[in-house]
């Protein structure tokens, strides 16, 4: 297997790591979604892109409820998307090119249609085949009432009743989010054994790591407890109990079996900077996904203190923090950043606020620099480095996201950040399908894109000396120049207008954000490397949210 010649150090630390959600990224058959063979045909524009790692949103077999985050076997890639020598084929080319493969792991719930499940259900009450899940009998009189009054993420409560083979209404089970994914049982050893097994499976087949989805949710308190709406771990019922560290200890001694080692990524939303580090602890995973630095508003003030808490809260761990700015369940920052209202949560998608793209572009290219420059790793999610905006208009019947349709439309969901990719040509598809098919014409892309895209295509913006995917580009490539500064933890505040961030790492390198409406004095400087607004920047001064590296020896 190639490897650059690092191929032993702990890369995750400092990785630059492009999530790939397959139904979107290309499609090589014609169906409209995308496909494995898809990614293959792009590793190219990848590796060029100049990123270190992919991570591939669920490739699994998945009757797809939740876009392929309701598995139905672990072992065996969906159809729409491939088969297995597929996959196994885009792990050794990307290989081949230096890119490490992080694949998605789902320990909170499988799909309705997973084998265990399907058995559960056909099982009696008390079965053990139940007990792999949450099945309860119903309150009230004839069970008629679900367990408790928990309500799923996506709306709704999170309790669906079963039914006897005769018909008549039997025990319900809980699933926190769509009913198609019933939550696990992790008391149960044969739970935890499965997911030992999948993790080696991957790792055995070449995956570099995993990322862990809904990391602080699959220990349950197994009263299932009513709780305040105000619960806070550790007196929550099931986010971010304690006895959950224990499923990571595992994983931890599983992947530091492999040679190279092989990473844990959580995902891990917690308000508390030091309930989340322990996630990071030196038994436990190596990173987890900053939301911290994804939810602030594009503020001076609100930024500093998120960099200050991050690094604050890693360094008493000992592990390196991330940054990211978009994912496949968040508006895109074009987008929000050019709200007037720049913050951002899932209960605040704020959809269809008027945006300024033009501004959103600005800062989101300012905002790259300014985190490529921070200590850690970086995530990027795929379209960003084209500047993809949120896509705010797709029509209710065109939705898929449960999320929509179990809120009745109140809240709009994710389809807007997942919308297929462009590659080039005028129209839709933009290369994303191939028009035709064996002489047929290819079905439509599983969600509309906008015509707006023209223009916005990895073709068009190529030669573009301006175009977000040539910033990209040179930013990355300076992120790799500029390694011996950037790598490892030195960080140091320089003093500037409060309105500016401005910081030094490793001797020589400055990074100034100005967040600023006016231009700011850039300080002493022999050079500057690389900036984030189009046109040659000044010498003596940064416009507003704008971003630069300097060399200052
Ligand atoms: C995570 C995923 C999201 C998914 C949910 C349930 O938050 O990122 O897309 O819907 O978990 O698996």
């Amino acid at each position: 297997m190639a490897r650059s010649a690092d191929a032993h150090d702990e890369w995750w630390r400092h990785a630059v790591i492009y999530q790939v959600y397959p139904r979107s990224f290309a499609d090589a058959d014609g169906d409209g979604i995308g496909d494995l063979a898809g990614v293959r045909q792009h590793l190219r524009h990848l590796a060029e892109l100049g990123v270190d790692a992919l991570w591939f949103s669920p490739w699994y077999a998945s009757p797809q409820a939740d876009a392929g985050y309701d598995v139905a076997d672990y072992r065996r890639i969906d159809p729409a998307f491939g088969d297995l020598a597929e996959a196994e084929a885009l792990i050794a080319e990307a290989h081949a090119l230096g890119l490490r493969i992080i694949v998605d792991i789902v320990p909170n719930h499988v799909s309705d249609q997973h084998a265990w499940f399907k058995e559960a259900v056909a099982a009696a009450p008390g079965a053990e085949a139940r007990d792999l899940f949450w099945f309860r009998p119903g309150r009230g009189p004839d069970g008629e009432l679900p367990p408790n009054t928990w309500q799923s993420v996506f709306g709704g409560p999170a309790w669906t009743r079963v039914t006897h083979p005769d018909g008549s209404p039997g025990e319900w089970y809980l699933h926190l989010f769509a009913p198609e994914q019933p939550d696990l049982n992790w008391n149960n050893p044969k739970v935890r054994e499965e997911h030992e097994d999948v993790l080696r499976f991957w790792f055995d087949r070449g995956a570099d790591g995993v990322r862990i989805d809904s990391a602080t949710m699959p220990a349950k308190d197994p009263s299932l407890p009513e709780f305040a709406p105000d619960a806070t771990p550790p007196d929550h019922p099931y986010i971010d109990r304690d006895d959950v560290h224990s499923i990571y200890r595992s994983w931890r001694a599983i992947a530091s079996g492999y040679e190279p080692a092989r990473a844990l990524i959580g995902e891990v939303w917690l308000a508390d900077p030091d309930r989340f580090a322990r996630y990071l602890r030196s038994d436990e995973m190596h990173t987890a996904f900053n939301f911290d630095y994804l939810n602030s508003p594009w503020d001076p003030s609100a930024l500093r203190t998120v960099i200050q808490d991050t690094l604050d809260a890693h360094a008493g761990v000992g592990a390196a923090p991330t940054w990211v700015l978009s994912n496949h369940d968040v508006t895109r920052h074009v987008t929000r950043y050019g709200r007037a209202d720049t913050s951002y949560g899932h209960a605040l998608r704020q959809h269809g606020t008027p945006t300024d793209l033009v501004l959103g572009t600005r800062r989101a290219r300012a905002a790259l620099l300014l985190a490529l420059a921070l200590p850690g790793a970086h995530y990027l999610y795929q379209g960003e480095e084209l500047g993809l905006w949120e896509v705010e208009d797709i029509p209710a019947h065109l939705r898929q996201d449960p999320i929509f349709h179990r809120t009745a439309g109140q809240d709009v969901g994710r389809d807007g950040c997942r919308v297929p990719l462009p590659w080039s040509g005028e129209e839709p598809p933009f290369g994303f399908s191939p028009t035709t098919t064996a002489g047929r014409t290819t079905a439509p892309t599983w969600l509309p894109q906008p015509t707006a895209w023209a223009g916005h295509t990895v073709q068009d913006q190529q030669a573009d000396p301006d175009s977000m995917l040539t910033f990209y580009r040179g930013a990355l490539a300076a992120r790799r120049r500029h390694a011996s500064s950037l790598r490892g933890d030195s960080f140091r505040w320089l003093d500037a207008d409060p309105r500016v961030l401005a910081f030094q790492r490793g001797p020589g390198f400055v990074c100034v954000a100005n967040l600023s409406t006016a231009e700011q004095p850039l300080p002493p400087h022999s050079d500057i490397l690389v900036g984030s607004a189009t046109g040659t920047p000044s010498r003596d001064t940064v416009a507003p949210d704008t971003t630069v590296w300097l060399r200052t020896d």
